[in-house]
């Protein structure tokens, strides 16, 4: 345990390095030959200026290029990778992770709005955006694209504690006026667009947070709330805002929205009439989609959150990788976490289901892919590619480091791998909780895991009041 002060180099122009086995993707290998999509330097280094990245390679060629680069981490027996991007989470279900199972529409009812009833209390959204925000460092997750709830309040903890890490982060207010408790329902189609225009103006591009427009998902707004959601989320895609929904999660979820909307072919084209269904577009699960969706998912430029423990705890259904990327119209697709459908803030764990799920279809997804999915693919789904999720001159310094001996049987078993898309293979089978050891947000170090006090920030949290009881 090392206890010197946390570095902190806020805005600082000093440069940085962190040096180690690196590794960076830079192509879909669905689409692609894997060799050709990923850099790897056995012993490489990350160079970092004012929180972006200055240039990436092997460690002998850029020690002489930067002789004033003094401050170096090192890591051994771990991988420096790209922050790991969840492309779709409810931080505000944190408190209910893990509750008793049941299908998605009660799960929704028993578990889920109660709970988002009490954010309207801003105290008790501070609190557990702060829960959420080390949850995910921890595991070395650095953008998400994030469900608050129906309250401003949600929104407003959310991005204070983002900005208090400099992350890069997707959130926005939920909306939903009906089929939902009065507690969480919105007063009208009209104010919920109100409110979030005002938020999106305070939060959008205001340093790293961007907004999305969130229409929970069609059964819970009326026709016309997704026609005012469509209108705003058109009025700002230009300026890189979001449109965040689920889409084709559960057979009785799909089987309700063509009750709900008789009219429209499909589910994907309901969104599409009200104007929805375009490049800033993010979609949670799709694990039932018509060719003619997948079509449109396509066309439209999509992101789509494979979000497999969710999938798997809800019993909602597989979602099918090969049909997404079809070489003939392939979609652009991330990882989601989905907590509190999802059981853990894992990444690398939720690719160990992807792996499961694709292995129910005969297909499997091996490392190269796998780490694609977390990064790059994320960053593609979310349109960030440019950004975020690649290690490369200009892009914003976010790195997760995972280690390659997380336990002492970890590492016992290591040492019959030689080849390191073979290690994150084991690694992310395992599914160890501490794999992630250090997390880098914009070139500052937010979490260490060989530090006494592992985040930069204190939180309260463990002291609260809500600790031990029921929520
Ligand atoms: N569909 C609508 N709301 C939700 C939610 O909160 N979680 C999941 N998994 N699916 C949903
Ligand atoms: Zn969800």
């Amino acid at each position: 345990m090392t206890d010197t002060p946390f570095p902190i180099n806020p805005e600082g122009s000093a440069l940085k390095g962190v040096r180690g086995q690196v590794l960076t993707f830079k192509a879909d290998p669905f689409l692609n030959n894997e060799s050709e999509c990923y850099d790897y330097y056995e012993d490489g280094m990350v160079v970092i200026q004012d929180g972006h990245i200055l240039a990436v390679g092997p460690y002998s060629d850029l020690a002489p290029e930067y002789p004033e680069l003094s401050d170096i981490d090192t890591y051994t027996d771990a991988v420096i990778m790209p922050g790991f991007i969840d492309c779709h989470v409810h931080y505000v279900q944190s408190p209910m992770i893990g509750s008793f199972g049941d299908t998605l529409l009660q799960w929704l009812n028993q578990y889920t709005f109660p709970t988002e009833a009490k954010f309207k209390d801003k105290k008790f959204a501070d609190d557990v955006a702060k829960v959420f925000f080390r949850q995910v460092l921890e595991q070395g997750t650095t953008t998400a694209n994030v469900f608050s709830t129906a309250f401003a309040e949600s929104v407003d903890a959310f991005f204070e504690e983002s900005e208090r890490y400099n992350t890069r982060m997707i959130s926005g207010k939920v909306l939903m006026d009906r089929n939902v408790p009065d507690a969480v329902k919105d007063e009208s189609a009209e104010e919920s667009i109100l409110v979030s225009e005002q938020l999106l103006k305070k939060w959008h591009h205001r340093g790293r947070q961007l907004y999305a427009v969130i229409p929970r998902f069609a059964p819970t707004s009326s026709p016309k709330q997704l026609e005012l959601a469509g209108q705003l989320y058109q009025r700002y895609i230009d300026q890189g805002v979001y449109m965040h929904t689920h889409l084709d999660e559960a057979q009785n979820e799909i089987d309700w929205v063509s009750q709900l909307f008789p009219e429209e072919s499909n589910y994907t084209d309901v969104y599409k009439h009200y104007g929805l269904v375009d490049r800033r577009s993010v979609m949670a699960h799709c694990c039932i989609v018509r060719e003619e969706e997948w079509q449109t998912l396509h066309d439209c430029q999509c992101g789509v959150a494979h979000c497999p423990c969710s999938n798997l705890f809800l019993g909602d259904g597989q979602f099918k990788m090969w049909e997404a990327k079809q070489q003939n119209r392939p979609v652009r697709v991330g990882m989601g976490t989905d907590v509190g459908g999802g059981t853990n803030f894992s990444i690398p764990r939720n690719l160990n289901e992807a792996y499961k799920v694709s292995m129910l279809q005969m297909k499997n997804i091996n490392a190269v892919k796998a780490f694609y999915l977390a990064t790059r693919g994320g960053a593609e789904a979310l349109h960030l590619e440019n950004t975020v999720g690649s290690l490369a001159p200009g892009y914003e310094a976010d790195i997760a480091v995972l280690s390659l001996h997380p336990s002492e049987f970890a590492e016992w078993r290591m040492k019959f791998e030689d080849n390191i898309f073979d290690k994150l293979f084991v690694l992310m089978t395992l599914g160890l909780n501490n794999m992630n050891v250090a997390t880098y947000v914009a070139g500052n170090k937010v979490f260490d895991r060989e530090r006494s006090e592992q985040f930069k920030y204190a939180s309260e949290f463990q002291k609260s009041e809500y600790k031990s009881s029921k929520l």
